[in-house]
């Protein structure tokens, strides 16, 4: 007989926690900043994206509260209903201006950002490639968009020429309509950085579209904060820029910056954006504030990256292995996925969160603790982290 719905619900979620990938959450009373507390722990947080802190900063919740009296708590409706409030409009013309584009989108989130706008320029007869490292939201957009994809491997320029160059002469369907490049800016669980350029470059030669996923580069990366494209003193008009601001700008929603047709399209096509209800418009408000306090307070960002190359140098010292992390996103190497929770769980005691990252999230062999900094983390605090990470680390002989 076969099993009733939650005969087999129980049986799925049984086998994952026999596999060792169940997954549970940590509950944090009170509120968010670089210390929390979890579980009646009080303990360094080493795992936010609020990476500038932003998100406790006055004058984003003062932005927010102000909106929130003058405009209430929701939009109610799609955009394209009546939920079109002048403060979105504010925050697209406020996005596309930082990001140096004609125009910008706002969606609720990021990931609807990704499955908007890789929906929208790919399908069916197109090739989207995609770097093996990307993530979910590229993932999940590319598998919904109906297009062929080809995953290529984490920034190899060659390989991606290559399987561009056999698109253009000819594939399984003739030559496909579309040629479609998406790659994160900052990887995920990496902290490494895209070789935008050379993506650039062969893009160009081989007349395709870039999507560059910005989520943890916008507010970080570059001069002024404004991403991938200004660390590497780039302007490309053709280039499609995707970021967040629930990361560094502290805040919530997905945006897209491109050229206005790209936009206008996006509008009129991009499903997560037409059938979803609009932000609130006190999180669009609080977007606004943290845009402008990136542009008049560039000391948070460095202070951000000279406590990056503290706790960078710091672990190094010790030891660890902090892969190719170039940002604020530090791995640190442990490759045994039950000796990397058992040092998650080590650190925790000592007054430490950062989580530990195993198969499927990470290849097998690569699992490893992923810590992320933040602009207001002490000094004492980094030094009291590496305290924590050198005696536990050497207790379990991983240094
Ligand atoms: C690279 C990347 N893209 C997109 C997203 C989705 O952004 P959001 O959390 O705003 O939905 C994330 C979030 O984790 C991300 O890391």
């Amino acid at each position: 007989m076969s099993l009733t719905i939650d005969q087999f619900l129980k049986q799925e979620l049984e086998r994952l926690k026999t596999s060792g990938l169940y997954r549970d959450m940590k509950r944090i009373t009170g509120h968010i900043d670089t210390t929390v507390s979890i579980d009646g722990k009080e303990v360094i947080l080493l795992s936010s994206n609020n990476y500038l802190g932003l998100a406790f900063h006055p004058k984003l919740k003062e932005a927010a509260a102000s909106a929130l009296r003058e405009y209430g708590t929701g939009a109610c409706a799609s955009r394209l209903i009546s939920g079109n409030m002048e403060i979105h409009e504010e925050l697209e013309n406020k996005t596309a201006k930082f990001k140096g584009c004609q125009s910008a989108i706002v969606f609720p989130t990021g990931y609807m950002a990704n499955i908007g706008v890789i929906t929208s320029l790919a399908g069916n007869g197109d090739l989207i490639l995609s770097d093996e490292l990307n993530h979910a939201s590229i993932i999940d957009g590319c598998k919904l968009s109906g297009a062929e994809v080809r995953v290529y491997p984490h920034k190899n320029i060659e390989k991606l020429k290559e399987i561009l160059s056999q698109g253009n002469a000819s594939s399984s369907k003739g030559s496909y309509k579309r040629m479609l490049i998406v790659t994160d800016g900052v990887f995920s669980m990496d902290g490494d950085i895209t070789p935008l350029p050379e993506i650039l470059d062969v893009a160009r030669e081989e007349d395709a579209l870039v999507i560059l996923d910005d989520a943890h580069a916008t507010g970080v990366l570059g001069e002024n904060g404004k991403g991938t494209a200004e660390h590497f003193g780039l302007t490309d008009e053709n280039l499609i820029h995707m970021g967040t601001f629930s990361k560094a700008l502290g805040s919530m929603g997905g945006y897209i910056a491109g050229s206005k047709v790209i936009i206008e399209y996006l509008r009129n096509n991009a499903r997560p954006f037409i059938y979803s209800t609009a932000l609130p418009p006190s999180v669009c408000a609080s977007s606004i504030a943290a845009i402008d306090i990136l542009e008049k307070e560039p000391s948070i960002r460095t202070r951000l990256w000279r406590n990056i190359a503290r706790f960078r140098k710091g672990l190094t010292n010790l030891g660890y292995n902090t892969m190719e992390s170039q940002t604020q996103i530090i791995p640190i190497l442990i490759g045994d996925a039950s000796l990397t929770m058992k040092f998650a769980t080590a650190i925790f005691q000592k007054g430490v969160y950062a989580p530990g990252i195993r198969p499927p999230t990470v290849p097998e062999g690569k699992s490893r603790i992923r810590t992320s900094l933040m602009a207001s983390h002490t000094d004492e605090q980094i030094d009291k982290v590496l305290a924590v990470f050198e005696s536990e680390g050497r207790r379990l002989h991983i240094i």
